[in-house]
């Protein structure tokens, strides 16, 4: 698709071996291979990259390697990555965010983001299966039956969504619970149950996000989580707040009064983790209860998570490059285009300006 484009495409050796693409697959498409790196970077006007560039302490940046004048287009997270960002700008580069995309319906097919997250969060879900000692759906044997598992989601976005998907899929119970009031309906259309707060707070926050809460909500939140973590055999945490380290939601005391053989499953661990017990991108057994802090689940389904990546990205790519000109032109008048960029040939465009909320009437 790039090529029809009137774009030549090279593609670094052995880029695609984890998601099971080889280099010869990509020759076969007309790409060139470049051996490493230093020689890829050193020949492509734009560049399309998964993680921000790498930064050693030690060694050259992958930033210091784009040609002069070079775009680049990827996760770059310019908010955590400042250093990143100037060291973009003196090679005068464009740099658009996959992690920047507005959510907007238009920019839908370039949301990354959620694309990830719904592997993310079927994948918990296999995870959670995996370490359990029973199995999800109700069972009728012979011998007697026993009841469907239940599972606990905390926080219903995108991956929270695809979790009760896939827990409802494997014929488990399924209970969940978000800030956000907008999410009640999806929750239910799903087929699971949503629990209900007694306090009045909204978790609506910008641009479909949600927002901090105060204190006194997180205390009340963190008592309904405890009293429907004690009957539930998997919980699936997902809640994150924009720019905020995760929320602890599942308190080391609701762990405790847990039953013994349960799994935790916390895919806030990057923020922080919503459970305090979390290890970062381990699995670690606490009061006889497995808690598994993974951050790499979209590359344990490598092969799909590239596919819908490169989508993503190839959707950007083609809305933003003008292939009379050869090159990345943008229109700041876009919201897509204002959203996503970082750095217009050098010059520092991000944050966006926030529009002004619609008065309600
Ligand atoms: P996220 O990954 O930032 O957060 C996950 C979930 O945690 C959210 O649903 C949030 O409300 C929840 N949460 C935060 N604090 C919590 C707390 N204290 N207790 C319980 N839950 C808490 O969000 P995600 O999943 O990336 O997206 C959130 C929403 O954004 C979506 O559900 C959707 O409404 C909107 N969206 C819109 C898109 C579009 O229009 N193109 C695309 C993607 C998302």
């Amino acid at each position: 698709r790039m090529r029809k484009l009137g774009l030549e495409v090279v593609v670094q050796a052995g880029a695609g071996e984890a998601a099971d693409y080889s280099d010869a697959a990509y020759m076969e498409t007309g790409a060139e291979i470049a051996a490493d790196a230093a020689a890829l970077w050193g020949q492509a006007d734009i560049v399309l990259k998964v993680r921000a560039p790498s930064m050693p302490p030690d060694g050259p940046s992958e930033a210091d390697l784009l040609k002069e004048g070079g775009s680049l287009i990827g996760f770059v997270w310019p908010g955590q990555n400042k250093e990143l960002v100037e060291r973009l700008g003196k090679r005068k580069a464009t740099v658009l965010a996959m992690d920047a995309v507005p959510r907007i319906t238009r920019a839908q097919k370039m949301d990354a983001l959620s694309a990830m997250a719904n592997l993310v969060g079927y994948r918990a879900v296999i995870e959670a299966a995996n370490s359990l000692g029973r199995v999800m759906g109700g069972q009728m044997t012979a011998a007697g039956r026993s009841a469907p598992a239940n599972v606990l989601i905390v926080g219903a976005g995108v991956a929270g969504l695809a979790a009760i998907a896939a827990a409802k899929g494997l014929g488990a119970t399924v209970k969940a619970f978000d800030t956000r009031p907008a999410v009640r309906e999806q929750v239910e259309s799903l087929g699971a149950t949503f629990l209900e707060m007694k306090f009045e707070e909204s978790g609506e926050g910008e641009g479909g996000y949600a927002k901090e809460m105060s204190e006194a909500f997180v205390a009340a939140e963190q008592a309904l989580i405890a009293q429907h973590a004690k009957a539930s055999d998997v919980v699936i945490t997902t809640a994150l707040v924009p720019g905020r380290p995760a929320p602890v939601l599942l308190t080391s005391g609701a762990v405790v009064s847990m039953a013994a053989g349960s799994v935790i499953v916390d895919l806030a661990a990057e923020q922080g983790g919503n459970c305090p017990l979390t290890e970062r991108d381990k699995m670690v057994e606490k009061f006889g209860k497995k808690i598994l802090g993974f951050t790499d689940l979209p590359s344990r389904l490598a092969r799909q998570a590239s596919d819908l990546y490169a989508m993503t990205v190839f959707n950007l790519l083609e809305d933003v490059y003008d292939e009379k000109a050869g090159k990345i032109e943008l229109d700041l008048e876009d919201e897509v285009h204002r959203g996503t960029v970082v750095l217009y040939e050098g010059k520092l465009l991000w944050p966006p300006p926030t529009k002004p909320r619609p008065r309600s009437a």
